[in-house]
């Protein structure tokens, strides 16, 4: 991944040779470190090319030295549409064009724009290289032009915390695109155990002191596997004064394969994504020390396998989970809340004033909202409201879905405290999802993220690469410094 650097306007001719500006659908420019007639001479050389300066289009001006530089023009659409997701989607749209071209790129553009534009910039050069090369690109940095000493400092400050964020969404993304036996729980325990230092602690654990505490519905999705499962606990500790006590939780299953309730094939080929909600948790707190909010955040990652070994959870069993409920698991593929049972249970006992878990919950969320769009799910409004608001900001869509408590029945089991499927198939999969949750959730305010549909993309496109997203990582460390 690129991280632009703050280049003076003394140095910006050695900088680059080449310099991005961001210009809107009637010719006016966002910003620009040009004069008022250059930008108009700008604007109708690029109409030879039929350069309309729709979101996300680039062109560059022939023959057309400023400075001695050659200028790409980026589209922004209609000014009144314009919104932090255009200047990230433009700014990804810059990096597409400028990656195989050139060596170097100098972005001018003013301040307030700076961070969106960083983002899509950066995330859009995300590349996952872990079983390939990387692609070929020529280019290698890229600056932002600051005007004067106060805004260097100022875009200084906005480069660190996009870059803090973008590399949180790197290493979520790197997590759920290695193949799931490249990642066994223990693994994943190991790579938490990296994100340790001065401000984070993490405590990892397995089978054995699981069962101590009682959580037999995240052992029954573990004992279809001969892999030690591992959940891990992390905190993060400001430096000063703690405004408030944060809960994440995330789904960590390291492959579902629906247990002995088998998906078909088709079904499976991307299930190594079934641990994004986790990866998300610990690329927050990879994220974290960073950003330095005043807050105590708790982290909780349940990490196994969902196979159908000889000793898998057969349907029918029941189990107990910590706070006591017992469970008919009627159907294995509904794994994710029964390891989540047990992790929302450990988080209520640590009475914190919020709790989030995110999950790759149900196939029903994607049917309901698409790809582009998580569900969340909240017994608490101001929670809700806060993360709504978080996730308008930071352009990964949330939609709410009520917790209607007229289907509660419908979880009803006839052996035991709860069963793990609904009573009608088909009907309100991810509510069904959000309301077994709760049972678990304690006295603090907690709401539930399914993003089974976000939390990967089949095909590149704006700032996403294929495969995993990084969500919701952005929205989470917005919400985190919004409180
Ligand atoms: N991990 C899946 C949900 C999923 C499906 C995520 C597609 C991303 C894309 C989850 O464990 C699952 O299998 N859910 C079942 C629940 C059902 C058995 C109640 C589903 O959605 O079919
Ligand atoms: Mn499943
Ligand atoms: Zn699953």
């Amino acid at each position: 991944m690129i991280s632009p650097i703050v280049v003076s306007a003394a140095d910006a001719g050695k900088f680059a040779k080449h310099m991005g500006f961001f210009v809107y659908e009637d010719g006016a420019f966002l910003g620009g470190a040009i004069a008022a007639a250059e930008k108009r001479r700008l604007w109708e050389a690029s109409k030879e090319s039929g350069f309309k300066a729709v979101i996300g289009e680039c062109t560059e001006i022939p023959e057309m030295a400023q400075g001695g530089r050659r200028i790409v023009l980026v589209g922004l659409g209609k000014k009144k549409e314009v919104c932090a997701e255009t200047l990230r989607r433009a700014g990804a749209a810059l990096y597409r064009h400028a990656k195989g071209r050139w060596e170097k790129l100098l972005i001018s553009a003013p301040i307030a724009s700076a961070a969106p534009i960083f983002e899509g910039f950066m995330l859009a050069s995300y590349e996952f290289t872990e079983y390939k090369k990387p692609e070929a690109a020529r280019l290698s940095s890229a600056g932002f032009l600051a005007a004067d000493a106060r805004e260097m400092a100022g875009l200084r400050k906005i480069l660190d915390r996009s870059s803090a964020v973008c590399q949180a969404v790197a290493f979520a993304r790197d997590l759920v695109n290695r193949g799931a036996s490249d990642k066994t729980p223990e693994k994943m325990g190991e790579i938490a155990s990296t994100l340790a230092g001065p401000r984070v602690k993490v405590d990892v654990f397995g089978r054995e002191k699981a069962a101590e505490l009682g959580m037999g519905s995240f052992l029954s999705v573990a004992r279809g596997s001969d892999d030690e499962p591992a959940f891990v606990r992390l905190v993060y500790k400001p430096a000063g004064r703690v405004k408030k006590r944060i809960g994440l939780v995330g789904k960590g299953i390291t492959f579902d394969s629906g247990g002995l309730s088998l998906k078909p094939p088709a079904s499976m080929e991307t299930m190594k994504m079934d641990m994004a909600g986790a990866a998300a948790v610990l690329a927050v707190f990879r994220a974290l020390p960073a950003l330095g909010p005043r807050l105590e955040v708790h982290g909780f990652c349940p990490f196994t396998y969902n196979l159908p070994g000889p000793r898998a959870t057969k349907p029918g069993d029941v189990v107990k989970a910590m706070n006591g409920k017992t469970i008919e698991i009627l159907n294995t593929d509904a794994e994710g809340r029964l390891v989540l049972a047990d992790a929302l249970c450990l988080a209520a006992q640590e009475k914190l004033d919020a709790v989030i878990d995110m999950a790759t919950l149900t196939g029903a969320a994607v049917t309901a909202l698409g790809s582009k769009v998580s569900a969340v799910m909240a017994g608490d409004k101001i929670l809700l409201e806060r993360l709504l608001r978080a996730s308008r900001e930071s352009g990964e869509m949330m939609w709410e879905l009520p917790l209607v408590k007229e289907y509660r029945e419908l979880l009803k089991s006839d052996v035991a405290d709860l069963r793990n499927i609904g009573r009608v198939r088909g009907e309100a999969g991810t509510i069904i999802g959000g309301l077994f949750l709760k049972e678990f959730s304690g006295d603090a305010p907690w709401a539930h993220l399914d993003i089974a549909g976000p939390a990967w993309s089949d095909k590149a496109s704006s700032y996403f690469s294929q495969g995993g997203t990084g969500a919701p990582v952005r929205t989470i460390l917005r919400y985190l410094e919004s409180l």
